[in-house]
């Protein structure tokens, strides 16, 4: 390089460096609060037992000398062990308790005029907080992320001791809800003027080709006793995907604001940046708006806000547009929990989740039914999916038949403020394009009580009114169309692949209704299909993987593909579900699920479904865990991966045989054999020996051979697009178990005690072909400094409790997670033995 290259890059690399530490560098700090909590468990415990709950427990002079030292996020529920005598459809697993969570720590001297605030993502459930013996703050809805201020009782100088009360005891939920501080806790550090609780909101009014106007909404607080005039700065940078704020594309350089004393003020201010980036799915770029906040000419605090530029058209001919271009949602419904690892947030398992639903080309998620960790919507931004963002599971009439103790107790105190922080803390993301105020909710088969949609909706708009409002309705073809409909901008239903989608004119219905011209819908739930991976022929509490197999409420995914290829208009579907999760794992949920998935019924239909629980009562099924993933709980995919990847990736040659090949016990038995692929035709052969070329006919998804006798040897595909070769693949009759092949999602991990690798565990012949039935019991074993976090292998009716190191492989599948000690140098490594299988080892090194 000459000298010149090397001067201007240096000057380059000082430029970098300014502007990233204009991002990093504020006056406010924000410090994680996630370590070194004291943890303490009441009420119920693991083994069913109870310890009765001391008094005073929020005093700073309660003795906790003996209680666990743990970091959060932290899921009391998840440690299990698992227990067949609980609720299969609430997971199996004793999260019902109470638990106490205590930290000591200390605030400079030098800081009395500051303000101190604790925010929490989530705490699961209702959740009490006290400072030094002070009541601070409640939030009894466990997903909501809230705010706790420290400054009234805070001892600037010397010990302080926040504590958190936690009680699930009751707590009322149809899936695993998971207990606990699961979510990250920080540590806010502001002066007495500075920018609200999500005070910085931005959206982007015009987007022409040649430029985008940003508007900037500031909320300040001033917490002096005395009014003030403040300044406020605004500057636009383009930010980078690893967050660094690079190229300052605009600036604001003086605004003026006045506050009252202990009031908050808003302004806003409008800017342009010139031809900006658009934020979309193959180019998810993003900007960041930086407020500086200065007080008599003194900086006082500065808040960033990434933001994207990008158009969302939700139209009643065309379906969804981004950026102007039609989109189909290619949507998966999720919920919170991340397997093995509980609701304990980790933004690695959630990184990992979101790459596997991409590679299968699913564009949209929605998170059912409740705000989501923080972490999910920044990787959304970053890695270009789409998010419809969902308040509640119910409103005023309970879900839960038990006790009647989920958020239907809550929601006349809580709703609006509930709803509010969800919108605030949200609304920049560009991913987000819907607000779901909730999911199924009872009331929408009462006109009386249609006000409540209303009042939603009205409480989304007060705090954004750039995006529609919808809401996950039940029984459309039932239900929509009884004016519950009237209530959202956009129609979300809930299994209406039948007739509900109503032909391609679905919104003619609506000319006649002011203001619903527009009308427009898509599924917010569909499918339900349900299965084990690799299962064909089960027994056992697991369902045949053939894709057959869907609960009376659902419909296959090929139903549903018809039906949006008959109806163009609707904008597209959510999946139930993208991932297996904790809890709900119908059929063999032996309690009340089945029937609050039936609010429908008839009186006749409904007392045949009580015999049909009373009937899997007395089975006892040991399931805890979903069927309805298009992946599995471990995160392996199951078939249906390929059948949603043929559809949405149809650019990406390729081609799935199903099932496997390893049918000794079916020697010439007929073994149907299914082909996903997203070419139109396909050639099977047996052996060598064509089985026959077929075509995709209108409406099919999927190319069967249903006659197939089993033979051992080799299945191949050749699939064809428009006449010509478009992919292969062959599936062999394995060789019996031999050893056991490692790879590893990530080979080198940071030591900062969250970063994980997922390790997959495959038992294979001597060639190395996995064996789909193998059940090996296989002890992971971890050298170095690090920990085997969990173990899973995506068998729903498994009860070994997740941290169990010891775990049989599921047809031929096993996942290890792996974790390094924080602040740990060196290598980790792997081995996993188990009796009749070479052991194999993986290196995982520590960055
Ligand atoms: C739906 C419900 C989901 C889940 C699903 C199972 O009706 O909205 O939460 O229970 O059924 O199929």
């Amino acid at each position: 390089m000459n000298k010149k290259r090397v001067v201007r890059k240096l000057l380059f690399l000082l430029l970098l460096f300014s502007v990233a530490n204009a991002y990093s560098q504020s006056v406010r700090t924000e410090e994680n609060f996630d370590h070194i909590w004291l943890f303490a468990r009441y009420g119920l415990q693991a083994d069913g037992s109870s310890v009765v709950e001391p008094k005073n427990v929020q005093n700073n002079a309660f003795d906790d000398t003996k209680w666990r030292k743990l970091d959060l996020p932290h899921d009391w529920g998840i440690e299990g062990p698992f227990r067949a005598d609980l609720d299969g459809n609430t997971g199996k697993l004793p999260w019902r308790g109470i638990g106490w969570y205590r930290k000591h720590f200390t605030v400079s001297a030098n800081d009395k005029d500051k303000r101190f605030y604790i925010d929490f993502d989530g705490a699961m459930a209702n959740a009490e907080v006290w400072l030094n013996g002070h009541k601070i703050g409640e939030r009894p809805y466990g997903y909501t992320s809230f705010r706790v201020d420290l400054t009234p009782y805070i001892w600037e100088g010397k010990e302080n001791i926040i504590a958190v009360r936690l009680d699930t005891e009751l707590l009322g939920s149809r899936w695993y809800p998971g207990a606990g501080i699961y979510r990250h806790v920080r540590l806010v550090k502001t002066a007495p003027v500075h920018v609200a609780q999500w005070g910085v909101f931005v959206t982007t009014p015009q987007i022409t080709d040649s430029y985008g106007n940003v508007s900037v909404a500031v909320a300040i607080d001033n917490r002096l006793t005395k009014p003030v005039n403040v300044d406020y700065k605004l500057e636009i940078f383009e930010l980078s995907a690893n967050d660094i704020a690079q190229k300052k594309v605009a600036t604001v350089e003086k605004k003026t604001l006045f506050i009252n004393p202990n009031q908050t003020s808003s302004d806003s201010v409008v800017v342009k940046v010139n031809k900006p980036k658009l934020w979309d799915l193959e180019h998810p770029n993003r900007y960041l708006a930086k407020v500086s906040v200065f007080e008599g000419g003194k900086l006082t605090d500065q808040y960033s806000a990434p933001f994207g530029f990008r158009t969302i058209q939700f139209t009643h001919t065309n379906g969804f547009l981004l950026n102007g271009k039609r989109v189909p949602l290619q949507g998966t419904c999720n919920h919170h929990d991340l397997g093995a690892l509980g609701a304990a947030v980790n933004i690695h398992a959630l990184a990992r989740q979101l790459t596997i639903l991409k590679n299968m080309g699913c564009n949209a998620l929605r998170t059912s039914h409740n705000p989501p960790a923080p972490e999910l919507l920044t990787l959304a931004d970053k890695m270009g999916m789409l998010v419809m963002d969902e308040a509640f599971d119910c409103f005023l009439i309970s879900k839960d038949d038990k006790n009647k103790n989920d958020y239907a107790r809550w929601f006349e105190k809580w709703h609006e403020n509930d709803l509010g922080s969800l919108i605030k803390r949200d609304r920049n993301h560009p991913s987000v394009i819907l607000w779901s105020t909730g999911n199924e909710i009872p009331e929408q088969y009462y006109p009386d009580k249609f006000y409540l949609f209303t009042q939603l909706r009205n409480v989304i708009r007060k705090y954004d009114p750039t995006r529609p409002v919808t809401c996950g309705i039940s029984a459309p073809n039932q239900t929509a169309f009884n004016g519950v409909e009237l209530t959202v901008d956009v129609h979300g239903m809930n299994y209406g692949s039948g007739d509900a989608y109503g032909g391609p004119d679905l919104y003619k219905r609506f000319l006649n209704f002011k203001g619903h011209e527009h009308f427009t819908g898509y599924g917010s739930e569909t499918s339900s299909t349900i299965s084990s991976r690799d299962e064909y022929f089960p027994g056992n509490f697991q369902v045949s993987s053939y894709d057959l197999t869907e609960p009376g409420w659902g419909s296959l995914p090929d139903a549903e593909f018809a039906a949006l290829d008959k109806n163009p208009a609707i904008c597209g579907e959510f999946v139930w579900t993208g991932f297996d999760y904790l809890g709900e794992p119908t059929p063999f949920n032996s309690d009340a699920s089945l029937l609050l998935n039936h609010a429908s019924l008839s009186k006749e239909e409904l007392e045949n479904k009580k015999l049909e629980l009373a009937k899997m009562e007395a089975m006892r099924p040991p399931s805890r865990s979903s069927y309805f993933g298009i992946v599995d709980l471990a995160g392996f995919p199951k078939d249906r991966y390929y059948l949603y990847q043929a559809r949405w990736k149809p650019d990406l040659p390729m081609v799935h045989i199903l099932p496997h090949w390893n049918f000794a016990e079916r020697l010439g038995k007929v073994t149907p054999v299914f082909i996903y692929t997203s070419g139109d035709e396909a050639e099977l052969f047996l052996n060598g020996k064509s089985l026959g070329r077929k075509k995709k006919q209108s409406y099919e998804y999927r190319l069967r051979w249903n006659d197939v006798v089993y033979e051992p040897g080799e299945l191949k595909a050749v699939a064809y697009k428009n006449g010509k070769k478009w992919a292969t693949s062959s599936v062999k009759t394995t060789g019996t178990p031999a050893m056991m092949k490692l790879s590893a999602d990530k080979t080198s991990i940071k030591a900062d005690g969250e970063d994980l690798s997922f390790v997959t565990i495959a038992v294979t012949d001597k060639e190395g072909n996995r064996v789909p039935t193998a059940n090996h019991l296989i002890s992971c074993k971890l050298e170095g400094p690090g920990e085997v976090v969990a173990t899973d292998n995506g068998d729903a009716s498994c009860l070994i409790t997740f941290s169990n190191p010891v775990r049989p492989a599921f047809n031929g599948l096993l996942l290890a997670i792996i974790k390094a000690k924080p602040q740990q140098k060196g290598k980790l490594k792997l081995t996993v033995i188990a009796d009749g299988l070479a052991s194999s080892s993986i290196d995982i090194d520590i960055k």
